[in-house]
């Protein structure tokens, strides 16, 4: 699918009002998404974990404004109460996306939005909660345009959701979703994810995700900050290169369950993505002490047990065990004795490979 190809032609039914209520979830990247072009475009390809419990719910109620103008109306609640600093945000999502959805100025809209996961986690929340309002708009999308089909649904959701935030691309579906054209994943692309194409091995498709807290305060430098200091860093064309690399890598290793080999992606990615931050110009870190002696704590086990524990960081101090089911009792019982001592008032978050975004009955 084109960006053209999201343009609607036909001519769309009336609707008066309505609302819709989906449900999208947050997810981790094995390969990183760090730099991009114009127009949300990746530099590289990336590729993560649906996850399951961390996810946004969010309901959009929409009303015909009376006289059509050049204006997009909308307002934003954030756990019941009006949240006006996300509204610049919104505002520039639709100006994004308005080309691809004329109906834009046609409504006015409340959006009601909330997270299943405390909103002073430092669990980026744009994820998750760019996509819910993606597949809603697309929920309206589908009742002015009937004739719209699942694959499209799916795909042009991915697409918005992308303008809004680039990671939210990866949230519609379950499992493992690519985004970023890749040669030799078919069907990948820059537009919008894809459900990972290939074999997966059983022990993937429950793989289990506990989030360490570490610091819940305010990111220092936003992600999108430092996406741009990947134009003109020393090392930006060997990463993007890398992470091709890494992907091509982690086909074989997802199919075989090779949990050795994924871990030595895994865990290199992480360290990568926090390199490029420590080599950009301006320089800055966002790990904590605390994230540096979960790692070494996390290597010491995975040395002394042979469990194929391991960790990924996002742009943020928080901590992402990942580790297959079949260990859960006794990762948890190292979590308690070991790392929780090192997590902001001892919080952790379970949870686990999920199924993407969901429809909640109004
Ligand atoms: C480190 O998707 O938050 O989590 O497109 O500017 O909204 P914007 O950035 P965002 O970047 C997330 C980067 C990352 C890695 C990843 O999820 O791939």
């Amino acid at each position: 699918m084109t960006q053209k190809e999201f343009i609607p032609k036909q001519e769309s039914k009336k609707i008066k009002s309505g609302e819709v209520t989906w449900q999208s979830p947050s997810n981790i990247a094995l390969v990183k998404y760090w730099g991009k072009k114009e127009n949300q475009i990746p530099a590289n390809p990336s590729i993560s974990f649906t996850l399951d419990n961390c996810r946004s719910t969010t309901t959009l109620k929409f009303t015909e404004k009376e006289t059509s103008d050049n204006t997009f109306e909308f307002d934003f609640f954030f756990e019941g109460q009006p949240k006006e600093d996300f509204k610049p945000k919104i505002q520039k999502f639709f100006q994004r996306i308005e080309e691809y959805c004329p109906y834009l100025k046609d409504y006015k809209f409340e959006i009601h939005s909330e997270n299943s996961f405390p909103h002073s986690s430092g669990i980026a929340s744009s994820a998750s909660g760019m996509s819910a309002i993606a597949v809603c708009l697309m929920d309206l999308e589908r009742q002015l345009f009937p004739e719209i089909e699942e694959e499209y649904f799916i795909q042009k959701s991915s697409f918005l959701a992308r303008l809004g935030s680039g990671s939210a691309s990866r949230s519609l579906e379950g499992g493992l979703v690519v985004w970023g054209e890749h040669e030799n994943i078919e069907g990948s692309s820059d537009e919008y994810g894809v459900k990972f194409p290939y074999d997966v091995h059983e022990i993937f498709k429950t793989y289990k995700d506990t989030i360490l807290l570490v610091d819940k305060g305010e990111k220092q430098v936003s992600s999108t900050v430092g996406h741009d200091l990947m134009h003109g860093h020393p090392f930006a064309e060997n990463r993007f290169a890398q992470a091709h690399d890494n992907l091509d890598k982690l086909i074989s290793v997802l199919k075989s369950g090779n949990t050795q080999d994924f871990i030595k992606i895994v865990e290199s990615e992480a360290l990568t993505l926090h390199a490029m931050m420590m080599s950009s110009l301006p320089y800055f870190i966002l790990m904590k002490p605390n994230t540096l002696e979960i790692i070494n704590k996390i290597w010491e086990y995975r040395e002394k047990t042979e469990i194929p524990i391991c960790f990924t960081l996002d742009a943020g101090a928080n901590v992402h065990v990942l580790y297959p089911e079949t260990h859960e009792s006794k990762i948890l019982e190292f979590i308690n004795n070991e790392l929780v001592v090192y997590c902001q008032n001892g919080h952790y978050i379970c949870d686990q490979v999920g199924s993407g975004a969901t429809k909640i009955d109004n």
